[in-house]
């Protein structure tokens, strides 16, 4: 029988879950197989004369009230776990430096103790102007986490906004998950009205339907991340951390929905259609020309979590690097559209083509 301290603590447990959640998209092929983002079916249309000078283009914009220097957001990712310190130290620096905002990942174990805390509070310290997005999972919502918590964790980082992220599949496929997102909606509507900061909500990687767009709308949400397929597959993720927990009904439930989910272009184009509010497109975006085709098609800001988790973990050099390619992609397209900001990119005339044509259009 195991000694009292052989058996790991509550905190123990939740650094490894998290270790696992920054090592395993890292260093395993996680990524979607066969589902894409489907924005390779989007042509921009090239501007011959596009009658001004590449230097003049401006990047800068606004989201729920905050000024940008670039419509792009370091999409939520870790916390809660040694490594964690490091990579959210650095892409804070990279938020600062470059005017993106940064989501920090699911903050429920920051209340556990100030030790964990401190892995996500290291991002405002390195970012103090930056616009930083609190993060909760709307499982926990649904479990009972209280407004007072929600305060305590936007409060946690000084956070400009709080995303609420829906991951279904997640749970379903984890090995200690819990599906459980009854009276989630409910919960939501009652955070939009009860914080004083902007709250959001996002997926992680499966997309946001009408439907669901419809419903945030009407809870009362400021912006929605569609966070669709086509890049990071948290039924991956799980799949593999199944194995190791040789777990095998989840394992074959990780393998069957491995690439479920709305692909980031349909899903995007999809809530666009069905609602007002300022929508942040994410999901398999991996260059800066795939952030402007998100632009066209009415995203306000563009998201990325893998790519800029890759890079951190390298050194501050390559992260400082990934960003300035991204932006030089981002504006080199805008230079062949001819938009010398980003509402005229926004506006920017673009073809759909194949299977996205045909997803689209159907009722
Ligand atoms: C290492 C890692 C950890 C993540 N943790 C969270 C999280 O805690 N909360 C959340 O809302 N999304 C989380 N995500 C999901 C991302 O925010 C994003 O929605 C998803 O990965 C799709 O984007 P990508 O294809 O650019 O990675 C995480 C993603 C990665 C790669």
């Amino acid at each position: 029988m195991p000694d009292a301290s052989d058996v790991p603590s509550d905190i123990q447990l939740i650094k490894q879950r998290k270790k696992d959640g920054i090592e395993i998209p890292l260093h395993k092929d996680v990524q979607a197989k066969t589902t894409t983002t489907l924005l390779e079916h989007i042509r921009l249309v090239h501007n011959a004369l596009p009658e001004l000078d590449y230097d003049e283009i401006d990047l800068s914009t606004t989201f729920l009230g905050h000024r940008f220097s670039a419509p792009i957001i370091i999409d939520s990712m870790t916390g809660g776990t040694d490594e964690a310190t490091i990579i959210n130290g650095r892409l804070g620096e990279l938020a600062e430096k470059f005017g993106f905002g940064m989501g920090l990942g699911s903050q429920r174990a920051g209340l556990k103790s100030e030790e964990l805390a401190a892995t996500y509070s290291v991002a405002r310290r390195n970012a103090p102007n930056a616009f930083l997005i609190a993060n909760i999972g709307g499982a926990q919502l649904a479990k009972g986490l209280s407004i007072d918590e929600a305060r305590k964790i936007v409060k946690m980082i000084r956070a400009n906004a709080l995303v609420v992220h829906l991951n279904s599949l997640q749970e379903l496929v984890q090995p200690e998950g819990e599906p459980k997102y009854r009276g989630v909606l409910s919960k939501i509507s009652e955070l939009a009205k009860a914080m004083d900061v902007p709250v959001m909500v996002k997926e992680v990687g499966a997309g946001i339907s009408r439907e669901v767009a419809v419903k945030l709308e009407m809870a009362g949400v400021s912006a929605i991340n569609v966070a669709g397929a086509g890049g990071t597959s948290w039924a991956g993720v799980e799949k593999l951390r199944a194995d190791s927990a040789n777990d095998s009904l989840k394992q074959h439930l990780g393998e069957l929905f491995w690439d479920w989910g709305i692909p980031t272009a349909a899903s995007l184009i999809e809530a666009k259609r069905a609602v007002k509010l300022p929508l942040v497109a994410s999901g398999g975006l991996r260059n800066g020309l795939e952030a402007a085709k998100c632009i066209a098609l009415g995203a306000s800001m563009v998201g990325m979590a893998y790519p800029f988790l890759k890079a951190a973990a390298k050194s501050k050099e390559d992260l400082e690097s990934f960003a300035r390619t991204v932006i030089a992609e981002l504006q080199s397209t805008m230079f062949l559209v001819g938009a010398k900001n980003i509402p005229a990119l926004a506006s920017s005339r673009y073809i759909l083509t194949g299977a996205l044509a045909q997803e689209v259009t159907r009722p």
